[in-house]
């Protein structure tokens, strides 16, 4: 596509990606003779990913932001709910459906086949899935490198031969040479010096601009997604406690938890005054989550009614968040 005709489709029409109370429950042994246990790796997620849009999903490790990443992209299948690709069910998995959405992961150096040129990296895609001769698909990966800011003489090298930052690049690339819809980037910069991050995020910007691409942009990084998220599901031990505009949840934050994670996020302002919040206690198992509210046990605010009872995800209009008592 033509940065001409992406900029001429209409912005948000339908969503690319539509999930509902999407599950993914794993039965554990927890040793020899015991009991089979359930870790409810992510338990209900509803949210909508349009055109050219950026949905961030943050939280702690270990809150299920990986095994989302799973599901959408059709790696492993859910264990409840559904979930739409361009409005067809994803159950289906067509080679048609695959190949609008594709997944960059964290760690640009297992990523990569260390054996294989880049050029050979970036055409796998096309000689599996086009019948393109091999001149085109030269040409379509020369142009791609360009694209993530790399020179037409990289084609020829080895991963190896290139830093972190340039390797996510050569991963982000290799995910767009079947021209998908939808990007899911699990923690792509987390790996990444601080100084190198910009550069990639600024490329991801660029790309989501002239392709028309929806990002779904997994973090546990706040201050990563900042600039780019369009709206956020922040997320703890498997569900979503609070989603909305990026904008309007990062100037006020209702759940406490989104409030902790944004008061332990650096601000370029370093006199800025910020609550500060510090988290307490660890993240309780998903094998065995707290009863009520799954975050009651490290909450300044938690009364009797979050150790009972558990909050669904609740609000007016876009902006939700499954809390008793929220603030502001
Ligand atoms: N294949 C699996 N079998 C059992 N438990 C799993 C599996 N994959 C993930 N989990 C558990 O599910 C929870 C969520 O993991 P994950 O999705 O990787 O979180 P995140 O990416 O947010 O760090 C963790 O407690 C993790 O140990
Ligand atoms: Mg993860």
């Amino acid at each position: 596509m033509t940065a001409a005709a992406a900029a001429s489709t209409p912005a948000a029409a339908r969503p690319v990606l539509q999930a509902r109370d999407l599950q993914r429950f794993y039965e554990v042994s927890r040793g020899p003779f015991r009991a089979v246990a359930t870790v409810k790796a992510l338990n209900g997620a509803s949210f909508d990913l349009y055109p050219g849009k950026t949905l961030a999903v943050v939280g702690e490790s270990g809150c299920g932001k990986s095994t989302l990443a799973r599901l959408v992209t059709m790696i492993e299948p859910p264990t409840g709910g559904s979930l739409l690709i361009d409005g067809k069910e994803a159950q289906q998995a067509t080679t048609e459906l695959r190949r609008a959405i594709q997944i960059v992961f964290q760690n640009p150096y297992g990523s990569l086949n260390p054996r294989q040129k880049i050029g050979t990296i970036l055409e796998e895609p096309l000689l599996i899935n086009t019948d393109e001769n091999p001149a085109a698909r030269r040409a379509r990966a020369q142009a791609m490198l360009a694209r993530v800011g790399l020179r037409p003489e990289h084609y020829d090298r080895y991963p190896h031969m290139f830093s972190g930052g340039q390797r996510q690049r050569i991963a982000i690339a290799r995910a767009l040479m079947l021209q998908p819809k939808i990007l899911v980037l699990d923690e792509p910069v987390s790996a990444l010096d601080v100084s190198i991050q910009a550069q990639v995020l600024n490329i991801l910007m660029d790309l989501q601009a002239e392709f028309g691409l929806a990002y779904l942009f997994i973090s546990h990084d706040l201050s990563v997604v900042k600039h780019l998220a369009d709206d956020i599901m922040v997320m703890y031990l498997g569900k979503p406690v609070e989603t909305g505009p990026a904008a309007e949840v990062f100037a006020a934050p209702r759940h406490p938890y989104t409030a902790a994670l944004l008061s332990a996020t650096p601000v370029a302002d370093p006199m800025a005054k910020k609550a500060q919040i510090r988290l307490e206690g660890e993240l309780p198992s998903p094998m065995n989550p707290p009863t009520g509210c799954a975050f009651n046990p490290r909450c300044w605010l938690a009364q009797d009614r979050c150790r009972r009872e558990e909050p669904a995800l609740e609000g007016a209009g876009e902006r939700r968040k499954a809390c008793f008592y929220p603030l502001g």
